[in-house]
């Protein structure tokens, strides 16, 4: 399905970005901070983010000041003691974007890439106290019912067919082909989509999350799709996310589920999409890990372990706003001041890793969920559909290999996502099931 469909009808309960933010036409101010880090803007080199924490840490301690988008002056912190104290501390780190500084004081443009991530909405993400766990009693216990049996079939009949669209080639890039695909399909499952809608909220998301000139209607479109669907589960309950959340004591409004569910959608897509195709990125090339796996040493397990310490499938995460003014990791932060939770550099954080620098086999202190009362509430479903993804591939496609020289594997350029951009792999004799091997001979693209 590749057509929009019609502008959707505006609804009071779908809100206008924040009356503070000026119009696209005002130039962005200068940053601030002299000594902050761009770390937007072309010469932003995935491959490098790595480096760039260290230089950041030894220059500034464990918290460095950056600028986000043009203009937009924020704090990375690196420090994995200070980022445990900038998740938990609510009182201090407030979620909620109606305190930044720079949005009150009308200094951010209505076209700056950072405001469809940080802009407010009733939902979990922005909340604090009370009113988050509120929503997060509601969104955990939604994401509680889900029946891991039911899940893992679900994925592994969705991987089945994504690889049997394939198979008859006898290579593919996994990344568009398959970690990127599949995630989104399960989700949408997950909340009681039917495919054809489903089809309709990824476009819907993927306008939104493109920060461009259509993204106002895209949002339009996606608000008019999820409230539909939230008055058909009122009216008809199934045994589904979206239902869960409608009938639960917390009494959410239509406003509330849809935001819920928007973050739902926007927090586990492309994260579940990098954890699968890193994890095969690690089978793939790492040549110990590939014989520990045979030789039945580390399991798929621990390489998913791996990926969230070294390579966490969100590298940053914004944000949290000072509440008053505090000096924090040695810096002098503001009341109102953005900081951006460093998951990746605080995972490196030599305070805390092994002094022989060995793998961490077994040990989930990493923060590549994050932690404190925001903690990502879908670890369990999103490491099920890793795995599931991950196993299934490896079974069907025994031989699989790296078609290209693992040097020429890049991330992609975003401060944000920790993902790769292309996987290219070949294989030779695909192990598929009877019922999508006959499947793939009719209906596979060329
Ligand atoms: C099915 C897939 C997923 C869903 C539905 C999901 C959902 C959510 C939701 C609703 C939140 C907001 C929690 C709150 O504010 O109380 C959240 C936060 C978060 N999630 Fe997930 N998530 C998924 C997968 C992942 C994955 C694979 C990762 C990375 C490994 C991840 C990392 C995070 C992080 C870093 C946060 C922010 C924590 C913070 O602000 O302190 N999520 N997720």
């Amino acid at each position: 399905m590749t057509h929009p469909g019609p502008p959707a009808p505006a609804d009071p309960r779908v809100p206008a970005p924040p009356a503070s933010v000026p119009p696209a036409s005002v130039p962005p101010p200068a940053s601030r901070c002299p000594a902050a880090t761009p770390l937007y803007g072309p010469q932003l080199d995935g491959d490098r983010m790595p480096v760039l924490y260290e230089e950041l840490r030894r220059a500034h301690g464990p918290v460095a000041p950056v600028t986000v988008a043009p203009g937009i002056d924020a704090w990375l912190v690196l420090g994995h003691r200070e980022l445990l104290r900038l998740t938990r501390e609510e009182q201090d780190f407030s979620h909620d974007p109606r305190r930044w500084s720079l949005l009150r004081e009308g200094r951010v443009p209505a076209d700056s890439p950072i405001l469809p991530m940080v802009g407010w909405r009733p939902a979990l993400l922005f909340a604090d106290g009370q009113q988050h766990r509120r929503m997060r009693a509601a969104v955990s216990d939604a994401l509680a019912r889900i029946n891991g049996h039911e899940l893992r079939r679900s994925v592994r009949a969705a991987a089945e067919q994504l690889i049997a669209s394939f198979a008859r080639r006898r290579e593919a890039d996994l990344v568009p082909h398959y970690a990127r695909k599949l995630p989104m399909q399960v989700i949408t499952g997950l909340l009681g989509v039917d495919e054809r809608t489903g089809q309709q909220l990824v476009q819907a998301i993927a306008g939104l999350a493109a920060a461009n000139a259509d993204s106002a209607n895209a949002s339009k479109r996606m608000g008019a799709i999820l409230l539909a669907l939230i008055e058909e589960k009122r009216r008809r309950p199934g045994n589904d996310v979206t239902s869960a959340l409608c009938a639960h004591p917390a009494a959410l409004t239509d406003e509330e589920v849809l935001h819920n569910l928007v973050v739902m959608f926007t927090a586990g897509n492309q994260t579940t999409v990098n954890w699968i195709a890193t994890t095969l990125r690690i089978l793939l090339c790492d040549p110990a890990f590939r014989s520990s796996l045979t030789g039945g040493h580390l399991s798929v397990d621990d390489a998913l372990d791996l990926v969230l310490w070294r390579f966490p499938p969100t590298q940053n995460f914004p944000a949290r706003y000072a509440t008053r003014d505090v000096e924090f990791g040695g810096q002098p932060v503001r009341a109102g001041d953005m900081l951006i939770l460093g998951l990746a550099a605080a995972n490196q954080d030599p305070e805390i890793l092994p002094a022989d620098g060995s793998p961490v086999v077994g040990n989930r202190s990493h923060l590549a969920f994050g932690a404190g009362p925001h903690t990502c509430p879908a670890q369990d479903p999103a490491r099920l559909i890793t795995r599931t993804a991950v196993d299934t591939i490896r079974h069907r496609l025994p031989d699989m290999e790296l078609a290209v020289d693992e040097r020429d594997l890049a991330w992609i350029k975003s401060p944000w996502s920790k993902g790769l951009a292309a996987l290219p792999v070949r294989f030779a004799d695909p192990q598929l099931p009877p019922v999508h091997s006959a499947s793939s001979q009719s209906g596979e693209p060329r």
